[in-house]
């Protein structure tokens, strides 16, 4: 099985578990708490904060063009696009199952102005500068290509546009280093090399303008302008 394939078969899992997943990234399940708290040393407080942080990039009124990669199944972004009716949206995720759980909500939702589309990444359908923003919400740490990704998804943003969002980093918590590397890479969730603060934020200041990287324990939060 190649990692792409991996990758595919673990998400598939987790999009057929929907609810599992979706209480460990909204800390409201009683495994999911279990979880950010033993992986992640994360409390409600810490979740909340790493997750308003990473959205913090897109302000309130945009009406832009909007690229998520990738979106899994929408229960973080969903909520908030239903408050951006007047944004263009697209989603994409290399996992069907993942995302047929946001098209789901979506639908649900009546957004009208959110599209999705299966596809890698490291190699996307669009044209150059196609997007006011792109975000990546815990997405760096699963891609296998991981140049790839960073090198497209710089193409398709417009100058001047922002990229931001957040993803794993290493040496922010001991105990979230050794899961990953015992268990959730083994498992095919997560794809090495990762970041450390230093590198992500050397590596977009290599790359972008106005950089800022943060983190909550071992979760990095980064935005940018190119
Ligand atoms: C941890 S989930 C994050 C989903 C969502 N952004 C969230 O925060 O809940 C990681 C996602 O990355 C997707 N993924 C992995 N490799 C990918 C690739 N090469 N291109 C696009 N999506 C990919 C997986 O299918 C999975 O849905």
């Amino acid at each position: 099985m190649t990692r792409k394939e991996q990758i595919k078969s673990a998400y598939r899992l987790t999009g057929n578990n929907a609810g599992f997943y979706d209480g460990m990234m909204t800390y409201s399940t009683f495994l999911g708490k279990a979880i950010c708290r033993l992986v992640w040393n994360m409390d409600q407080e810490k979740n909340l904060r790493y997750i308003e942080q990473a959205l913090s990039g897109i302000p309130e009124d945009f009406s832009g063009k909007l690229l998520e990669v990738p979106v899994g199944t929408g229960v973080l972004t969903m909520p908030v696009y239903r408050d951006l009716p007047n944004a263009e949206i697209t989603c994409l995720d290399y996992s069907e199952d993942m995302m047929r759980k946001a098209q789901a909500r979506a639908k649900a939702a009546g957004l009208n102005n959110v599209t999705f589309r299966q596809g890698d990444v490291g190699a996307l359908s669009f044209p150059n500068e196609s997007f006011d923003m792109v975000l990546s919400l815990n997405g760096f740490h699963a891609f296998p290509d991981k140049e790839a990704a960073y090198r497209e998804t710089f193409r398709v943003l417009k100058k001047g546009g922002t990229f931001c969002g957040c993803f794993y980093i290493q040496e922010g918590c001991r105990r979230t280093d050794w899961f990953i590397e015992h268990l959730y890479v083994p498992k095919g969730f997560f794809t090495p090399p990762f970041e450390t603060e230093q590198t992500l934020r050397a590596r977009l200041a290599s790359m972008y303008e106005d950089v800022t990287v943060s983190s909550v324990e071992g979760m990095g939060i980064f935005r940018c302008r190119k």
